[in-house]
């Protein structure tokens, strides 16, 4: 394991993000001679993140341990072990961190208008089948509202890149949000790439966390899956969601036509290189009305070894047992939360719209009320030893840059 010599009062980064002052961390340091900060500095430009964060304590025994990501080499060797030895590793690292506890985010599914035209999407802008809706403010801020009061403390907007809902809107919508339930729950947003002063915008209207996965590892096959968009546009994009100081999520898709063995691999590796504060994964499910209509569709398996190994490369990170793995098997999510997953996602949108947000064929849950789900994941989760958890659940990395001398709760 890697660790990481403490250079104390590092002047450098040691502030988290910069506009908000002095946030002193110890833990930036010197790792083979070069030096390791442990906040990203927006103005250098690089991708910078928080491994010293994770290793300053790699001496101090079982949280230190619980904390330690797997290395490259193993993740690729572990790539090949029984499924069973992979899951078993990954959940007894979930426990070790995270605890038995699943927390709960609730899903609203803004808008199904897109301008973009990825491959494998199924609301994509040439598909003329959708039955195109956008939420208005007040129907979203009326969902949160009933699910504030039911106990949610997460709320995640997401949508399709709708010129009607621009990030100014985006961001005065957070302010109404902010306006009527206060500070306590958190806001995640997912309507794809903004101009970095987008998200900069959103942080300071009350956001606390962004998803953008980056899809595929694989530069050639992101820019022909996303329509000519290079994978190198969205990781600047991740770049610009960690300057704005909004916790970071991504992830990619499992079995899309054209990745390789090595891509899936390299899926792994990238989303631990991001740091990333969430990380969602899930099967490619294909669309019958989509250009990859009549692709294969991999099996179940390989999203959870891939959800397990993500776990191992990422511990500390927030991984969503996702709708997409529930749609293609019955007990897809409880595979997932078994191979490390801690995060399920009850959609709140009404029926009525969520039919009309089919990414893929089969979307589970299309005819349950808002809200009818969260007795049927607590059923689900107690099943496999798991237990619901309705606290705000955030990545263990912010709690820690928050309150740096004892932030991680360790198993709570
Ligand atoms: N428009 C935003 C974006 O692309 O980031 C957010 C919404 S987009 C619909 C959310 C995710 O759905 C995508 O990141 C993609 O991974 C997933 N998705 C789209 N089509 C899918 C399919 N056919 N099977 C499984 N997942 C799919
Ligand atoms: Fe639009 Fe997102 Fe679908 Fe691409 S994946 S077409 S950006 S909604
Ligand atoms: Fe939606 Fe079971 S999770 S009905």
């Amino acid at each position: 394991m890697k660790v990481v010599t403490p250079m104390k009062g590092c002047k450098e980064c040691c502030a988290y993000p910069p506009e908000r002052g002095a946030l002193p961390l110890s833990s930036c340091g010197e790792l083979g001679g070069a030096a390791v900060h442990c906040a990203y500095p927006p103005e250098r430009g690089a991708l910078a993140s928080s491994p010293a964060a994770w290793t300053e304590d790699s001496e101090k025994g079982p949280l230190a341990k619980s904390l330690a990501a797997w290395t490259e080499e193993k993740i690729r060797s572990a790539w090949y072990w029984p499924l069973e030895t992979v899951v078993r590793e990954a959940r007894e690292c979930t426990d070790r961190l995270w605890g038995r506890k699943v927390f709960l985010r609730g899903l609203i599914e803004v808008t199904n208008y897109c301008v973009q035209n990825c491959l494998y999407c199924g609301i994509r802008r040439d598909n003329g089948k959708v039955e195109r809706y956008r939420l208005s403010e007040e129907q979203i801020l009326s969902i949160v509202q009933e699910g504030f009061r039911k106990g949610f403390r997460t709320f995640v907007l997401q949508g399709g890149e709708d010129p009607e809902y621009s990030p100014s809107r985006l961001a005065r919508l957070c302010e109404r949000i902010r306006g009527v339930v206060g500070e306590e729950p958190a806001i995640t947003l997912s309507f794809g790439i903004l101009p970095p002063e987008g998200y900069r915008d959103l942080e300071s209207s009350g956001a606390n966390r962004y998803l953008l996965r980056f899809e595929t590892s694989d530069p050639a096959l992101h820019t022909y899956l996303r329509n000519g968009i290079p994978l190198s546009r969205r990781l600047k994009a991740l770049e610009d969601i960690r300057n704005a100081g909004l916790e970071v999520g991504s992830g990619f898709m499992v079995g899309l036509p054209g990745e390789t063995e090595e891509t899936r691999i390299r899926n792994i590796l990238l989303a631990q290189e991001l740091q990333l504060d969430m990380g969602g994964i899930g099967p490619f499910i294909p669309h019958p009305d989509t250009p990859l209509a009549g692709s294969p569709q991999i099996p179940l398996e390989l999203s959870v070894r891939s959800t397990a190994l993500l776990r191992l490369a990422l511990p500390g990170c927030n991984i969503p047992a996702t709708t997409a793995a529930g749609s293609l098997h019955p007990e897809g999510r409880e595979r997932m939360m078994a191979a490390g997953a801690n995060v399920l996602m009850p959609n709140l949108t009404p029926p009525r719209y969520k039919r009309a947000y089919q990414l893929y064929p089969g979307k589970i849950c299309v005819d349950e009320p808002a809200f009818a789900c969260t007795s049927c994941l607590a059923v689900r989760v107690a099943g496999i030893g798991l237990e619901l958890s309705w606290e705000r659940g955030d990545s263990l990395r912010v709690k820690r840059l928050r309150n740096p001398r004892g932030g991680i709760t360790y198993a709570e």
